[in-house]
């Protein structure tokens, strides 16, 4: 099977490290596209991409000029769509807590769609003066997906959306008629990083037979039935179902139920994760190589705060030395740093790859790695283009690393590293202790 993630040549990583250093986040325009080609090619409904994943502004631009609407969970995800020049129509608004400020910055732009998740937000609504724009439910179909239970969301025990089978769900279609609120219709999103469609193809049903009952029981009619997103993605060596077959099994899973009572909504999805994760790439510079208890430790300037993923999901990647400094055309870089491993004893060693950061910051437990890997070496890690960036913090306060965009044979960084001003702007010291600090 074909590997389905990008991955940097020697000479563009050496170029790309050359350029702007590493730590760094890389992703590829065109592979980009050819994942929201094949989303389009094989789905008929609407098509939205959950910024979360990776809500840098060109990115979001990229997205809708493919076709995509754009799902934001905050204000912060609203404002980089159009920042990007996204139209708020075109954008969807997602989160379990919103505030009121959100709700009206929201709808002071003009976006296109709220997601409500619970009775307060319906609250909030209800009192608004503002316009209010369509509105769909989130709900909770009662559907256990496999994944990791920190990204596992449609079950019954969830904090996210109202619950079919508690009667929330149809409360808040009654609350919505009641009062008149454009509510045209709903959503699920079951679960993350799913290999294959059953929990989709679940909620997808469980949304399909609750619209049929709400027609039957309230004559309201499903405008929009949303799947959420989903699709599992290759980190390691996971074969996830290819996009065309599962777009093609969620619909064939759920209009039949939809035809059968005569109705008729927009199928919409919104996939983040299974669009940008395989198109990127970080880069990192091997700072250390040192052995202890028999096994190998590669240290690079990363780890938790630029991915931590590792972390919090026991996420594991596949890691790729691009080029040895030593070994690279750019003779002003090399280094030739003498390898104390190198010695016969020392081969083969297991290799754990590790981070900058203080505490046990394990990128990878088992990696592959050649046996003269040493310091200054450039590593790729594969399938970061989803929730890396999106997830970085400062932790031990390292500024976060930049994004450079590939279009054809440019490089274009649309997110420059943060600064350490910009780190020291948010400190405010309280005078007398600065003055203490100077008299010391
Ligand atoms: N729609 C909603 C309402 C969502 O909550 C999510 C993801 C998506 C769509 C997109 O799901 P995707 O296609 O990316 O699976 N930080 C975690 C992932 C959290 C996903 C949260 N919701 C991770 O790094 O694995």
């Amino acid at each position: 099977m074909n590997d389905p993630r990008f991955r940097l040549t020697p000479a563009q990583a050496a170029e790309l490290v050359a350029q702007f250093g590493t730590p760094l986040y890389v992703l590829d325009e065109a592979t980009l596209r050819t994942k929201m080609g094949a989303y389009r090619a094989s789905f008929e409904g609407r098509l939205s991409f959950a910024a979360k994943a990776n809500p840098i502004s060109t990115l979001l631009a990229i997205a809708h000029s493919e076709g995509f609407g754009i799902d934001v969970a905050s204000e912060g995800e609203l404002r980089a769509a159009l920042y990007g020049g996204v139209p708020a129509s075109a954008c969807t608004l997602h989160g379990n807590n919103k505030s009121l400020a959100e709700i009206q910055f929201g709808l002071s732009v003009g976006i296109g769609e709220i997601v409500v998740d619970n009775f307060s937000e319906l609250d909030k609504l209800e009192r608004l003066d503002l316009n209010i724009t369509k509105l769909l439910l989130r709900l909770a179909p009662g559907v256990d997906p496999v994944t990791h239970e920190k990204i596992s969301t449609g079950q019954e025990d969830t904090k996210f959306g109202f619950s079919v089978s508690g009667g929330d769900a149809e409360r808040a279609v009654k609350f919505c008629l009641d009062r008149g609120l454009p509510l045209v219709g709903i959503h699920c999103h079951v679960g993350s990083q799913l290999l294959e469609p059953s929990a989709q193809i679940a909620g997808g049903e469980a949304l399909a037979r609750f619209a049929v009952g709400m027609l039957a029981q309230h004559g309201w009619r499903c405008k929009v039935l949303n799947v959420g997103g989903g699709l599992g993605v290759r980190y390691f060596d996971e074969e996830p179902m290819p996009i065309a077959d599962y777009c093609a099994a969620i619909v064939a899973a759920v209009k039949p139920i939809l035809d059968a009572a005569g109705l008729d909504p927009v199928l919409a999805q919104e996939p983040g994760r299974s669009l940008v994760a395989e198109a990127g790439v970080t880069l990192y510079t091997v700072g250390a190589v040192k052995l202890a208890a028999g096994r190998r430790y590669v240290v690079v300037d990363g780890g938790l705060a630029e991915n931590p993923r590792p972390a919090l999901y026991g996420a594991e990647y596949a890691v790729e030395r691009v080029f040895p400094l030593s070994a690279s055309e750019e003779g002003e870089i090399c280094l030739s740093t003498p390898n104390p491993l190198l010695s016969k004893e020392r081969r083969g060693l297991p290799t754990r790859l590790s981070g900058r950061h203080c505490e046990t910051d394990t990128l990878i437990e088992d990696v592959d790695l050649p046996d003269d890997v040493q310091p200054g070496d450039i590593l790729q890690k594969l399938a970061t283009g989803a929730y890396s960036s999106s997830m970085a913090s400062n932790y031990n306060r390292y500024p976060r690393p930049a994004t450079v965009l590939l279009r054809g044979a440019t490089a274009v960084v649309i997110q420059r590293a943060e600064t350490q001003d910009e780190l020291l702007a948010r400190e405010q010291v309280p005078a007398d202790l600065l003055q203490t600090r100077e008299r010391s």
